[in-house]
């Protein structure tokens, strides 16, 4: 995020707390400096879960990115921002009835197939349609990606069909009526900071391509080897050397498409093309000294920003924060930076040394564009999702609302119940 302060602290009184502030030049120049670490063969594919806000898609498809989508909703938002059926792969491992037969329909570049079922399910619906469906089938390979925090390959998880068994029946595959198997589909793992890492990664995917193709003498048009490239939140971490990224994945990339030009190289990436474009920015509403700690309460916690509360990590560390209505000249002090929910474990700063708060203080919690309020559970005491704002060519835009009262309460329905069901005895 390469926004100043001031620039943050009129957005944010425009438009309020708790928000989500992006930096649109970032996130362009994210997006080109990962197409520039690569070779032309590679077609960048941004992955919507990581965050789906429509103008943030629509500023990267603007800029040439394909889309990666898990829902039949986030299939709509990357064509509501200018995607093309023909620049989306779809994947997810509980695909809805509906949701096979819309992507079957638009004739998506590949639908991911992660289990034997959903191929079965995919080759009727393609025949109740009289249509040909492109699929890639994703493998769960017998190899994990080092380095990278959350493995999502390499031991029982329930994506893709497991490496030894897809390669024994790959056959069925390519017999399967109204399919076209265009290739594979793997990834491995995320938040990875060594290029190295990424690099074997990719390789073991490309020679798993090369084994199925030998074996069964067929001709893939599509290879997508995930990514899993990270963004370094903690002390002590570096992030991914682009230089010796490129250094490795492009003679890789480069060889391999020499060997089948007619194959459709796809890298998926989500964190390192968004995460360090946005921060979060919440308000200190109530401040307290508590059994010798000092508190920040603010509107904004795990509710809106689970990662940073560290939800699902054993060691808790704090993403990086400041305090932006401090003066330079403030002393600094070490605080427990609280959020709203009635949960000992809404923390989002532990012991952190910032310039001192007051109450109305705005901090802002850094390196938050990836995985927000998506992955947070924004209902937890009917807070709902925070505000996003897009700092764009010197205009700030408020690119979703935060939720109203309304806009949670409508959605429940109150049961009018007869007057007997109410009398207990
Ligand atoms: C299949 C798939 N593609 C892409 C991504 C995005 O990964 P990242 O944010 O590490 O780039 C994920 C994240 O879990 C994923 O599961």
């Amino acid at each position: 995020m390469n926004k100043n302060n001031s620039e943050i602290l009129s957005a944010v009184q425009k438009f309020g707390t708790p928000s989500y502030i992006y930096d649109g030049e970032k996130l362009v120049q994210n997006y080109k400096n990962l197409v520039n670490a690569l070779p032309e063969c590679v077609d960048v594919f941004y992955a919507l879960k990581v965050n789906p806000n429509v103008s943030l898609v629509k500023l990267l498809r603007s800029n040439g990115a394909c889309t990666e989508v898990c829902s039949i909703t986030e299939m709509e938002i990357a064509l509501k921002a200018g995607s093309t059926p023909e620049d989306i792969v779809y994947l997810g491992p509980c695909k809805k009835d509906y949701e096979l037969k819309k992507a079957i329909e638009l004739n998506i570049f590949a639908i991911v197939i992660e289990s034997e079922i959903e191929l079965k399910r995919v080759s009727a619906f393609a025949k109740e349609m009289d249509i040909i469906a492109n699929v890639a089938i994703r493998i769960n390979p017998d190899f994990s990606a080092e380095g990278s925090p959350w493995k999502m390959g390499g031991r029982p998880t329930h994506f893709g069909i497991e490496e030894q068994h897809a390669i024994e029946n790959f056959q069925v595959y390519l017999d399967t009526p109204n399919i076209n198997v265009r290739g594979i589909h793997v990834y491995n793992g995320t938040n990875i900071l060594e290029a190295k890492s990424v690099y074997e990664n990719t390789k073991y995917i490309l020679e798993l391509y090369e084994t199925i193709v030998r074996k069964y003498n067929c001709k893939f048009t599509m290879v997508d080897v995930g990514g899993g490239m990270g963004v370094p939140y903690f002390q002590n971490q570096e992030e991914l050397d682009t230089q010796e990224f490129r250094n490795l994945m492009v003679p890789l990339f480069t060889n391999f498409n020499k060997k089948y030009p007619e194959t459709r190289i796809i890298m998926e990436s989500g964190r390192l093309i968004i995460g360090t474009s946005g921060c979060m920015a919440v308000q200190v509403n109530n401040m307290k000294t508590n059994h010798g700690k000092i508190f920040a309460v603010t509107d904004g916690g795990t509710n809106c920003h689970s990662a940073a509360a560290g939800s699902g990590r054993v060691v808790k560390r704090n993403f990086p924060m400041e305090n932006i209505s401090a003066l330079p000249t403030a002393q600094e002090h070490k605080y427990q930076v609280s959020g709203p929910l009635c949960s000992p474990d809404d923390i989002i700063g532990r012991n952190i040394q910032l310039k001192e708060i007051n109450v109305l203080d705005i901090l802002l919690v850094k390196l938050s564009g990836a995985y927000g309020p998506t992955s947070s559970p924004g209902l937890f005491h009917s807070h709902g999702y925070p505000a996003e704002i897009l700092l764009y060519q010197g205009e700030s835009y408020l690119i979703r609302s935060k939720d109203s009262t309304d806009d949670i309460i409508n959605k429940q329905i109150m049961v009018d119940f007869k007057k007997n069901e109410l009398i207990l005895n």
